[in-house]
């Protein structure tokens, strides 16, 4: 595994597994196969509601000896509803035990809505008790990234955005390098829409080196400095998406796939208002 240090000095993984849409029961199998094939670093998320599966998972393979906890790198996200101070130190907390750990590697405000200010406080304050090691923001785009990063009094160590070779947030990111924050790519695979998995110019690309074009698209975001968590419930898939370490694109491969980028998300428009009132009409939160 490669890692990326952050801001505060903290390692991260380069590449975890994401649980998004996984049941929690179906977590604990899928994070324990994780675990075996290789994955050290977790996401998960309050509203992924499978926080207790990664607990239970990683519980189990502390227990057994196959990894130590410091070997983990296990990342949350406080939900909108939690949201202010009171009541996202309150749902830390339930973090901590779901999880069945005594700290957190990287918290998260996984949305930029509702009281973010008061929640950050109470990361701060979880960061500056030991109960997180690194604390960042989850979907946070210019307006209220530089908002946040310029007033707060710890600045966001990571920034985990809508990113993959169609999205390749070119223009957040030298905004994300002044506050030392690292980028952190959500949907790597853009959730296989346009044809990620069978696209020509990945497909091409990766043959010279026996990688097929969701590997491509993983090593690409690695060697442009971004972590990635692609998620996977198949164990083969899972150890064919972590084995992307034996192999560089040249400069000229990196350009090609840069020529993809098409500069604007596919699955949530931060920017849109129709977008948010569907997202929060979705989640139930008006
Ligand atoms: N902060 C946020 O707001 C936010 C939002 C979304 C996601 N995330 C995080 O980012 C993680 C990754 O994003 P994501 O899960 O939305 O999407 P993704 O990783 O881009 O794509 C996952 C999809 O790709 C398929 N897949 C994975 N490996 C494959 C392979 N080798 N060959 C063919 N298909 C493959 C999976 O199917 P199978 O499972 O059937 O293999 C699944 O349908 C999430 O799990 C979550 O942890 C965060």
């Amino acid at each position: 595994m490669e890692y990326v240090t952050l801001s505060n000095g903290v390692k991260m993984p380069v590449l975890g597994y994401g649980t998004f849409t996984i049941s929690n029961e179906e977590t604990e199998r899928c994070v324990t196969d994780a675990i075996h094939v290789g994955y050290r670093s977790i996401d998960t998320a309050q509203a992924y509601y499978n926080e207790e599966g990664v607990g239970n998972a990683v519980h189990k393979a502390i227990e057994a000896g196959t990894v130590k906890r410091e070997e983990l790198f296990l990342t949350t996200k406080i939900w909108v509803a939690n949201a202010g101070y009171e009541k996202a130190k309150a749902s830390i907390e339930e973090s901590l035990q779901k999880l069945q750990t005594d700290y957190i590697d990287l918290l998260f405000v996984h949305q930029p809505y509702n009281d973010y200010y008061g929640t950050w406080r109470a990361m701060e304050e979880a960061y500056k008790e030991g109960k997180a090691k690194a604390i960042g923001v989850s979907n946070f785009y210019a307006d209220r990234y530089l908002d946040l990063a310029s007033f707060a009094e710890i600045k966001p160590m990571v920034n985990q955005l809508e990113t993959h070779v169609f999205q390749q947030q070119k223009t957040i990111r030298p905004y994300l390098d002044k506050f030392g924050t690292q980028i952190e790519a959500w949907a790597p695979f853009a959730k296989g829409e346009k044809n990620l998995f069978s696209h020509p110019v990945l497909t091409e690309i990766g043959a010279k080196y026996g990688k097929n074009a969701g590997q491509t698209a993983l090593r690409f975001m690695i060697q442009s400095g971004i972590v990635v968590i692609p998620k996977s419930t198949h164990k083969e898939r899972m150890a064919e998406n972590l084995n992307v370490f034996d192999f560089v694109l040249t400069e000229d491969e990196m350009k090609q796939i840069e020529g993809m980028d098409e500069g604007s998300n596919i699955f949530m428009d931060h920017e849109n208002p129709a977008h948010i009132e569907n997202f929060f009409s979705r989640f139930g939160i008006m």
